[in-house]
């Protein structure tokens, strides 16, 4: 069936668009609705990122989860002292080791690894994309700014896109070589090498451009979503010590301090989940969702939009919003949890809703608690002084904290001898 429609695909735009660097993401995540999109979200969804994948990549979150630990545990470990930690650095780099491990088979960060060349690059692309991601190109306001040469942003979009093609692109001559030198076996499969078996059976569809802008959305869209997200609820459970404590009863409860937490033990942990779900709806890292736009004339609201209007969902304001929750200003995962938990209906979007959902969230999901919960389990965390953290938001592409979480841990006593072990 997929075969059959290939030939209705939405035309790609010429060559000389693709220049334009915000367009390079035509074909992927802000590709407009049309076959062209239904194939890449089929692929994203069952081949990608299918509960069956999630599951196979299950290790790789297991052993970053561990590495972020260890690291927390030599530095703090230190004579049982509380040690002052910035968080949000740390919570980038596993999301994007996972990420990176699940698409390219590769991690750049760690500790006391010594710096290769390929890291330097990559971690050079990192901070450019981010020092250039909040960054508005006036020439998409003022086109004829563009005629006159008068646009530095889109020269340095340009040249980052660039960069970042031959960095990605490198990448994917790797895995073809490794595939083609000694076939990995299915469960070893990165999410290039699927690509790549999929290239082997549409060349014509699948080429590299398809398979660099798939890892491109994949890196930005599943990175700093979810680093994000923890920083908040950390961030939030420092303000709420009693939630903290009342998270940790349960950990201990359900799992104990004989072991770490795993993957197969968040079923049983409500109250963590609780914790996740209350940070999403204060705290919504997508604060506004992806630009819609109506395929239809229709009526939102009792106002009547025009066919082609771009819409911009405020989940921020529905999710904070005191007419729709109860307190809605104050942090209180119990709303979620046990019988009279609320029904959220369309009130809760952290992750937009509809054909345009985020086919990532099981991804996140897998991560997040577990990462939050294993910090629970096995660290006490305290602000650094006595005064509430600052919670307000900055700008950026994802909604980021205005001041970096910086906070005080220590290995709790009970836990040292597991740690120990690591
Ligand atoms: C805290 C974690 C995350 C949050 C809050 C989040 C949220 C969102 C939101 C709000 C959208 C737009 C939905 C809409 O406009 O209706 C979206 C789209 C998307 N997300 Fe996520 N996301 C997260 C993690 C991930 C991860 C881990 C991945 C992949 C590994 C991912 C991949 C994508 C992709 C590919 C799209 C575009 C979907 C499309 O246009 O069809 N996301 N996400």
């Amino acid at each position: 069936m997929f075969h059959q429609k290939r030939h209705r695909i939405c035309k790609p735009p010429s060559p000389a668009r693709w220049e334009t660097p915000w367009l390079q993401l035509y074909y992927s995540s802000l590709a407009p609705y049309g076959d062209h999109w239904r194939n890449l979200r089929r692929v994203a969804v069952l081949e990608l990122l299918s509960s069956n994948r999630v599951q196979k990549y299950r290790g790789i979150r297991m052993d970053e989860i561990r590495s972020l630990i260890l690291r927390l545990y030599r530095r703090s470990s230190k004579g049982g002292e509380f040690q002052v930690e910035e968080m949000k650095s740390m919570f980038f780099e596993l999301t994007l080791n996972v990420m990176m491990r699940m698409i390219a088979g590769k991690r750049y960060y760690g500790e006391g690894e010594e710096e290769l060349e390929e890291e330097r690059k990559f971690k050079e692309i990192v901070t450019e994309t981010f020092e250039l991601s909040g960054v508005t190109s006036i020439g998409d306001f003022l086109p004829v700014l563009k005629w006159i040469g008068f646009n530095q942003i889109d020269k340095k979009l340009i040249a980052l896109q660039r960069k970042r093609d031959g960095f990605i692109q490198s990448l994917i001559e790797e895995r073809r070589k490794l595939t083609n030198d000694s076939y990995s076996g299915q469960s070893s499969k990165t999410m290039v090498d699927v690509l790549l078996s999929l290239q082997e059976t549409d060349p014509e569809y699948y080429t590299d451009d398809i398979i660099r802008g798939m890892m491109q959305v994949l890196l930005s869209a599943g990175t700093d979503t979810s680093a994000g997200t923890l920083e908040w609820a950390l961030s939030l459970l420092l303000n709420n010590p009693k939630t903290l404590s009342k998270a940790r009863e349960e950990i201990d409860m359900e799992i104990g301090q004989n072991r770490f937490m795993e993957e197969s033990d968040l079923g049983r942990l409500p109250y963590l989940h609780g914790i996740i779900k209350e940070t999403f709806r204060m705290c919504p890292v997508s604060p506004v969702l992806v630009p819609h736009e109506s395929s239809e004339e229709c009526t939102v609201g009792g106002f009547s939009i025009p066919r082609g209007t771009m819409q911009l969902v405020n989940i921020w304001a529905i999710q904070n919003d005191p007419g729709l929750w109860e307190k809605a200003s104050e942090f209180k995962p119990d709303r979620f949890v046990g019988p009279e938990a609320v029904n959220n209906g369309f009130t809760l979007l952290p992750f937009g809703t509809g054909r345009r959902r985020c086919p990532g969230e099981s991804m996140a999901m897998g991560l997040i608690p577990l990462t939050l919960g294993s910090l629970i389990q096995c660290f006490e965390w305290e602000r650094i002084g006595e005064e509430m953290l600052d919670m307000s938001e900055g700008s950026g592409l994802t909604m980021p904290k205005a001041q970096p979480l910086v906070v005080k841990c220590r290995p709790r006593p009970a836990m040292i001898n597991l740690l120990s072990q690591i």
